[in-house]
């Protein structure tokens, strides 16, 4: 059995997981320092960074105890590590991790795009995945629209031009004196509000497939501020409504393109009710198989890390010692 150890430690989740070549996952620690981060509203990469450092050593070892393995000689093929984009702190930690567990266990290493990463989670939990897939993957720092025609084999059709889907989430709950993150409960209130109690522009109406959520969350400040009495529950639903309108018409765009088998969701922002009753309708609408991540495999984990990993060892040549962390490695500049 062919076994690969992943790593994920690019923003507040410190993960650890053991995953097969048949993409089983053996097991999945995930440790997040969110609550040292709730009171500034938002994650402070200084934290973030000492969390991992002190956590990451007993979740591997969770991590591999789970998975039956021998922590002083696992019976690992390699390691996979997220070594971009992220917090550079936080991606240091995880990357220095690795290569110290890879010279001494013996084993190679690669450095995987964390939003690969998220493009293998659909075969983690969809054994019987059909390709070509359009994925929309929508989290805190990320929002793009990707055809994959295969594992690693991904085409970015188009990304948002200013804040992510997630970000506007948290930005708009920051606003109404919500907690952090503030999707869940924006998604929780919505359920009680009116969606067309504020009327809020759906941006980017044109037929390329970027996206942007800057103008919604200005119009949202702009409308409460005009309209005080308006209830938190139809402010919610309201830019919930505007929000998963946009994403879905910029897919349905994509998939009157593209013929694909598929449709995925994927990112912290497919726990969205709404939107993944959207994309359920959709693909239900285009006669296409939909790959709802359950809510574990929305947010940061290690398994994911691993699944690309697999990959990316199976198929290229492992990272170099020398490789360093890529804040900014952008989807599209993975070859
Ligand atoms: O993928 P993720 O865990 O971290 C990043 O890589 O960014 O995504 C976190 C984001 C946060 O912005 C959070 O507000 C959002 O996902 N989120 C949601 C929901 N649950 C988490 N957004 C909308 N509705 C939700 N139910
Ligand atoms: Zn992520």
């Amino acid at each position: 059995m062919t076994l690969v150890l992943g790593i994920e430690t690019s923003c507040d989740e410190t993960a650890a997981a053991v995953v097969d070549e048949n993409f089983r996952v053996l097991s999945s620690i995930v440790e997040s320092s969110i609550d040292e981060h709730r009171a500034f509203g938002g994650v402070v990469p200084e934290l973030a960074g000492r969390a991992h450092v002190t956590t990451i050593g007993p979740v591997v070892r969770r991590a591999l105890d789970d998975a039956g393995l021998d922590p002083s000689e696992p019976a690992i093929a390699g390691l996979a590590v997220t070594s971009g984009p992220g917090l550079i702190g936080s991606l240091l930690v995880g990357l220095s991790t690795t290569k110290a567990l890879s010279l001494a266990w013996g084993v190679p290493y690669v450095g995987v795009n964390h939003l690969e990463g998220h493009l293998f989670a659909p075969l983690l939990e969809s054994k019987d995945l059909e390709w070509p897939l359009m994925t929309l993957l929508v989290s805190g720092g990320h929002s793009l629209i990707v055809r994959q025609s295969g594992p690693g084999q991904h085409e970015v059709l188009g990304e948002t031009i200013d804040d992510a889907a997630g970000e506007a989430y948290d930005k708009v709950a920051r606003w109404l004196g919500l907690g952090y993150p503030g999707g869940p409960e924006i998604d929780r209130l919505a359920k009680d509000g009116l969606a067309d109690a504020l009327k809020l522009p759906v941006s980017m109406i044109g037929d390329d497939f970027d996206l942007s959520f800057s103008g919604l969350k200005t119009a949202v400040v702009r409308a409460t501020e005009a309209h005080r009495e308006i209830s938190l529950e139809d402010v919610a639903a309201s830019f919930q409504s505007a929000l998963c309108e946009q994403l879905l018409r910029k897919l349905r765009q994509s998939l009157e393109r593209f013929e694909v088998r598929g449709v995925a969701l994927a990112g912290g922002v497919a726990a969205n009710s709404a939107l993944r009753a959207g994309v359920t309708q959709l693909a239900k609408e285009f006669g296409l198989e939909c790959h709802l991540p359950t809510m574990a495999m929305c947010t940061d984990n290690a398994a994911m890390v691993a699944a690309a990993g697999l990959f990316r060892l199976s198929s290229g040549v492992p990272s170099q010692l020398n490789l360093s962390a890529r804040p900014n490695w952008q989807l599209a500049d993975v070859t």
